[in-house]
C-alpha cells in the first residue's frame, strides 16, 4: 500500500511538472505566431506608410530578407515540434509503464531527462526568438542609418550577429574615416557554407579558442573570406621560445616549439625537411631545407629560365625598394632581397605545414590571403611583384585576368613583375601568354623553355609603363 501511493503521488508530481511544461510551450508556440504576424501588422496599421510601398513589398523590404525571417520562424517551429512530440511521447510512456509496473524512473534519470530534453530546447528556442530581428517602422523608412541588415537573421549564432551587426559610432560622430558606422565584412561564400561558420563562431567569449585555424583557413580556401573576427583568446604553442636575433634567423631552421603542430601530420621541421611528399605541401617538396634554399636566385643555375637576383636588380640600380612575393614557400626570396635591403612581404597559407610561422620566425613578413581577396595595397605603390609555383596552369582564364589587374593595380609605374618559372601545357601557352602580354609591359627578359615532353616554362621579367591617362 504504502509503495504504490509513494509511487501514485510521485506519479502526479511528474504529471504537473509536464503540464507546466506545456503550458510554457503554449505559451512560446503562441508567441512564435504572433512574431510571424507582427511584419504584416505593418501594412494594415501604417496605412499612410503602405505609400511608400509604390504598390509592391520589394519597395520597403529590400534591405531586409524575409525569407531568411521566415527561415528562422520556421526553424523554431520545427524545434518546437520536435519538443513537444518528445513530451507526448514521453508521456505516454510514463502511462504504459504504471499501468504494467509502476513509475520507475530514478530522480536523477528524471532530472536529467527535464535538463537535456526540455529545458535546453526550450532555452534555445526561446533565445531564437528573442533573436529575430524585424525590421523597425521607424528605421525601413528612415533615410539611412537603421535599415536591417539581411544577412543579421541569416545566422543564428549570437557573435556572427553581432559581428554583422553595423556598428554605428557613439554619440553619433563620424570616425577618422568620416563614417558613420562601421561594418564588418565577411566573403559571401560565408551564406553557403553556414553551418562550419556557425561552428567557427560558436564559443565563449573571452575564453580561449578552439585549436581550429585549420578550420578557419577551409572556410577562408573556399570563399568564406574574409572569415569574422573571434573574440575569443588565440591558442599558443606553450612552449614557446623567443625568435632568433635577426642576423641569426633568415638562414636558420626556427625552434620546433615555436609552432603548434597539432593539426599537420608532420610534427617538426626535421619531419618537412625529409622531403616525404605526403606529409608537407607537393609544391614545396625540400623547401624546409634552407641548405638548399640558400643557393636560389643567387648563381649556379643552369636553366634560362632562373633569373638571379642581382641582375633583376641591376635593372633598376636602388628603384626597386618593396615588393611582394605570391607563391609557396618558405620566405626565402624575401630573406635573400631583404639582403639587398629590399623587403619583401611573402603570402602563404598554412597548406599541409606552418609557412606563415616559419616566415615569420625567419624575420620576414608573412601575409595571410588567399587567391579570393583583392590586395590589401593602394594602387601604384609596389616596386617588385615576384611570383612563382602559384598560378601555373590549373587556373581559370578569367580569374587569373582579375589578379593580374590587381597586380598591375598594385605595381607602380616601372615597377617590375618577375614571373618566375611559370608553367603550363604546351598547348595552353599561347593563352597564358596573352594574358601576361595584354598589359604591354616593357619586356627585359622573356624565357620559355622545356619543362617536359607536355609542359613548358615560362620566365619574365615586365615593367609597368608610366599611365599618362
Ligand atoms: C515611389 O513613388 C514616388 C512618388 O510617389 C516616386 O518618386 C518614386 O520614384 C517611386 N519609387 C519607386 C521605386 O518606384
Ligand atoms: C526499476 O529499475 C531498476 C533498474 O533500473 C530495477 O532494478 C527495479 O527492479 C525496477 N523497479 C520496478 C518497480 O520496476
Ligand atoms: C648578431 O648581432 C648581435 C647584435 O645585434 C651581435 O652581438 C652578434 O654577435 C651578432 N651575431 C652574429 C652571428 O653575427
Ligand atoms: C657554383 O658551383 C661551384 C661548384 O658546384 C662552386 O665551386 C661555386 O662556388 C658556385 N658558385 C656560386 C656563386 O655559388
Ligand atoms: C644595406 O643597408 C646597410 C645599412 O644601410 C648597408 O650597410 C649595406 O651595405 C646595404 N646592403 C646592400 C646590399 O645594399
Amino acid at each position: 500500500m504504502e509503495v504504490s501511493c509513494f509511487q501514485r503521488c510521485r506519479m502526479a508530481k511528474v504529471m504537473a511538472f509536464f503540464q507546466v511544461i506545456l503550458g510554457v510551450l503554449v505559451i512560446v508556440v503562441s508567441l512564435t505566431s504572433l512574431q510571424r504576424f507582427y511584419p504584416a501588422g505593418n501594412f494594415f496599421h501604417e496605412d499612410d506608410q503602405c505609400k511608400h510601398f509604390n504598390g509592391t513589398n520589394e519597395g520597403g523590404y529590400a534591405d531586409f530578407d524575409m525569407k531568411s525571417l521566415s527561415d528562422r520562424v520556421d526553424e523554431i517551429l520545427l524545434k518546437l515540434a520536435n519538443l513537444q512530440e518528445k513530451l507526448e511521447t514521453q508521456v505516454q510512456q510514463i502511462g504504459k509503464n504504471t499501468d504494467k509496473v509502476g513509475l520507475n524512473i530514478s530522480r536523477t534519470q528524471y532530472r536529467k531527462f527535464l535538463e537535456e530534453e526540455i529545458i535546453q530546447p526550450l532555452y534555445s528556442a526561446h533565445i531564437s526568438l528573442r533573436q529575430i530581428r524585424i525590421p523597425k517602422v521607424a528605421g525601413i523608412f528612415g533615410r539611412e542609418g537603421h535599415k536591417e541588415d539581411p544577412l543579421i537573421n541569416f545566422f543564428t549564432i549570437e557573435e556572427i550577429r553581432k559581428y554583422v551587426t553595423a556598428k554605428p559610432n557613439r554619440l553619433g560622430k563620424v570616425n577618422i574615416y568620416g563614417a558613420h558606422k562601421t561594418y564588418n565584412t565577411i566573403g559571401h561564400t560565408c551564406v553557403l557554407m553556414r553551418k562550419e561558420l556557425e561552428a567557427y563562431m560558436n564559443y565563449d567569449v573571452g575564453s580561449y579558442c578552439k585549436d581550429d585555424w585549420n578550420v578557419a583557413q577551409k572556410l577562408m580556401i573556399n570563399g568564406c573570406d574574409p572569415l569574422p573576427r573571434r573574440r575569443c583568446l588565440t591558442r599558443a604553442s606553450k612552449l614557446y621560445k623567443k625568435p632568433l636575433p635577426i642576423n641569426q634567423s633568415l638562414w636558420q631552421i626556427p625552434d620546433d616549439r615555436n609552432v603548434r603542430w597539432s593539426n599537420y601530420q608532420c610534427k617538426s621541421f626535421e619531419c618537412l625537411n625529409n622531403r616525404n611528399p605526403k606529409k608537407g605541401f607537393s609544391k614545396c617538396l625540400g623547401c624546409f631545407n634552407l641548405g638548399k634554399e640558400k643557393v636560389k636566385w643567387i648563381g649556379n643555375t643552369s636553366l634560362a629560365v632562373d633569373f638571379l637576383i642581382s641582375e633583376v636588380l641591376d635593372i633598376k640600380p636602388g628603384e626597386i625598394r618593396i615588393g611582394l612575393d605570391i607563391g609557396v614557400g618558405t620566405g626565402t626570396f624575401a630573406a635573400r632581397m631583404r639582403e639587398k635591403n629590399v623587403t619583401i612581404i611573402t603570402t602563404a597559407l598554412n597548406l599541409g605545414a606552418p609557412f606563415n610561422e616559419i616566415i615569420a620566425l625567419r624575420g620576414l613578413v608573412p601575409l595571410y590571403v588567399t587567391l579570393n581577396q583583392r590586395l590589401p595595397f593602394f594602387d601604384n605603390t609596389m616596386d617588385l611583384i615576384h611570383t612563382s609555383g602559384f598560378l601555373d596552369g590549373w587556373i581559370d582564364l578569367q580569374l587569373m585576368d582579375f589578379i593580374l589587374f590587381d597586380w598591375d593595380r598594385v605595381l607602380r609605374p616601372g615597377g617590375l613583375l618577375w614571373i618566375d618559372r611559370f608553367f603550363c601545357s604546351r598547348k595552353d601557352l599561347d593563352d597564358y601568354m596573352y594574358m601576361f602580354l595584354q598589359f604591354r609591359y616593357k619586356k627585359h627578359k622573356w624565357i620559355i623553355s622545356v619543362k617536359s615532353k607536355e609542359e613548358v616554362y615560362l620566365s619574365a621579367l615586365l615593367e609597368k609603363p608610366p599611365r599618362s591617362m
